[in-house]
């Protein structure tokens, strides 16, 4: 994660270039039809190398003007700059020393070929607006944008350049030029993490959802903390970008479901969608169900599904039962904090419970078959509760928008949030352990400014860091 190149990092006249932000940046070289050499970011020379050839179909010729600039470089560009072109004009078009997005390698300059002749003065650049035009409509097909849009100067703090682009990548491209964003605008927008409630349809998976979140939220770091298979509905606790690092914690959380279930058959899937293995006629009445809502055990070893994904010798158990390969199952731990009967027919019954991690619900109700010897089959599955989150607070994936709210680490997790004091942070920030002067029982979130910066974790009666969160 950390070593990856951030491609949608701001460079402008508020937020100077960083080298530690681009230590990994690797750079390769363009040579100009005027023979002249730029250094580019490899994915952006792609792109520009992309976006030329594409043009050339189009009869629109461009060639890279300018790349990478160290900080000497943009020096000499600002004392070089003609005086006579006067202060304002110097404002709009040159950065000052650290602000200039040509550090990052992340950009470049274009000219046009006008007349076999390589153009590249602004002055005369700007009255080929109507070219530029044709030009900036295909950027995001290449992950690029125009970095300084016309009407944005306060954003940007730079005038309008249409010859300046800069690689992002295909997504982000795409929704900063449709939506007519400057990165400014974007990272605004989009830089920002939390939970978000998701109430799963029936029919699509856990993961179609979470792409459907990484599309809307334009990130990658997207995760349900609990899978829900495609018959199932109801409650996803989805965490993105920096709340992901809470993953195992929500993980952890009893669930609640609604279950409904058909009496008199059991199939290999343990769901109505599986092969029939077992028939029976037998039918349920109070008493039997009095029975087992009494005496079935509140905790046991619940054997998992053969058809699920959990792993044995590498390969997931659905492999194995897919190649009719018979596989000893593993068991877990699980406990049943909650059984409630909510209605029940003569081959049909439906209840309420609250789980532990890692029970199979499909699992759960074989076992009640067993327990009364009738074979029975999960026909329906809601997720009502995980934790502390609802499924009436949940939203639909159609009414899921950037602007929806997240629920921020502080709110989501049942820990204590302490501010930390200023000889404590020194430590924390670095993940060392310190004293619980806190009075601190199991866990503790620490903020600093608000800030979320660790949770810790007592041992004996030191506080060690559990999960650092900067
Ligand atoms: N010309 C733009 C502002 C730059 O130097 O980054
Ligand atoms: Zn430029």
């Amino acid at each position: 994660m950390g070593n990856k190149m951030n491609y949608k990092i701001v460079v402008n006249k508020n937020k100077r270039y960083d080298k530690r932000d681009f230590s990994n940046i690797e750079l390769k070289e363009v040579v100009n039809s005027l023979h002249e050499k730029y250094l580019l970011e490899k994915r952006t020379l792609k792109a520009f190398l992309s976006l030329k050839k594409d043009l050339e179909n189009k009869n629109i010729f461009i060639d890279i003007v300018d790349g990478i600039r160290t900080f000497d470089e943009q020096e000499k560009i600002i004392e070089d700059y003609p005086i006579e072109y006067g202060e304002e004009y110097v404002k709009k078009y040159v950065a000052p020393i650290g602000s200039s997005e040509h550090h990052t390698g992340l950009c470049f300059d274009v000219g046009l070929i006008i007349d076999g002749k390589l153009v590249s003065e602004n002055d005369e650049l700007l009255e080929k607006e109507n070219l530029f035009e044709k030009v900036i409509e295909i950027l995001p097909d290449h992950g690029l944008i125009l970095r300084y849009p016309k009407d944005k100067e306060k954003v940007t703090g730079y005038g309008y350049e249409p010859w300046h682009y800069r690689y992002v990548g295909k997504n982000t491209a795409r929704l900063i030029m449709s939506n007519r964003l400057t990165l400014e605008e974007y990272d605004n927008l989009y830089n920002k993490s939390g939970v978000i409630l998701v109430n799963k349809p029936k029919g699509i998976t856990s993961r179609d959802a979470v792409d459907r979140i990484s599309n809307i939220f334009d990130t990658n770091k997207v995760g349900h903390n609990g899978t829900l298979d495609p018959l199932a509905e109801g409650l996803l606790v989805v965490t993105i970008n920096k709340a992901c690092k809470i993953n195992e914690l929500l993980i952890c959380e009893d669930k609640e479901y609604i279950a409904e279930v058909k009496v008199g058959l059991e199939t290999d899937t343990l769901d109505l969608e599986g092969k029939i293995e077992k028939i029976s006629n037998k039918k349920i009445d109070k008493d039997i169900l009095n029975n087992l809502f009494e005496k079935f055990p509140r905790r046991y070893l619940q054997k998992v599904p053969s058809y699920s994904a959990v792993k044995v010798n590498g390969k997931k158990l659905y492999e194995y039962a897919r190649n009719d390969i018979k596989i000893e199952l593993p068991e877990r731990e699980v406990i049943i904090k909650e059984l409630e009967l909510l209605d029940y027919r003569e081959d049909f019954f439906k209840f309420r419970c609250v789980v532990s991690k890692g029970t199979y619900i499909r699992s759960l109700i074989k076992d009640m078959g067993d327990f009364i010897c009738i074979p029975c089959t999960m026909s329906s599955l809601i997720r009502t509760k995980q934790g502390k989150f609802l499924l009436s607070e949940a939203l639909n994936l159609n009414d899921i928008s950037i602007n929806s709210k997240l629920i921020n680490i502080g709110d989501a997790l049942d820990i204590p949030i302490k501010e930390i004091n200023d000889n404590d942070y020194k430590l924390v920030i670095n993940g060392s352990k310190i004293n619980n002067n806190y009075n601190i029982k199991d866990k503790v979130l620490f903020v600093k400014n608000c800030d979320f910066i660790a949770i810790y974790k007592t041992i004996d009666k030191q506080l060690f860091c559990y999960k650092m969160l900067k």
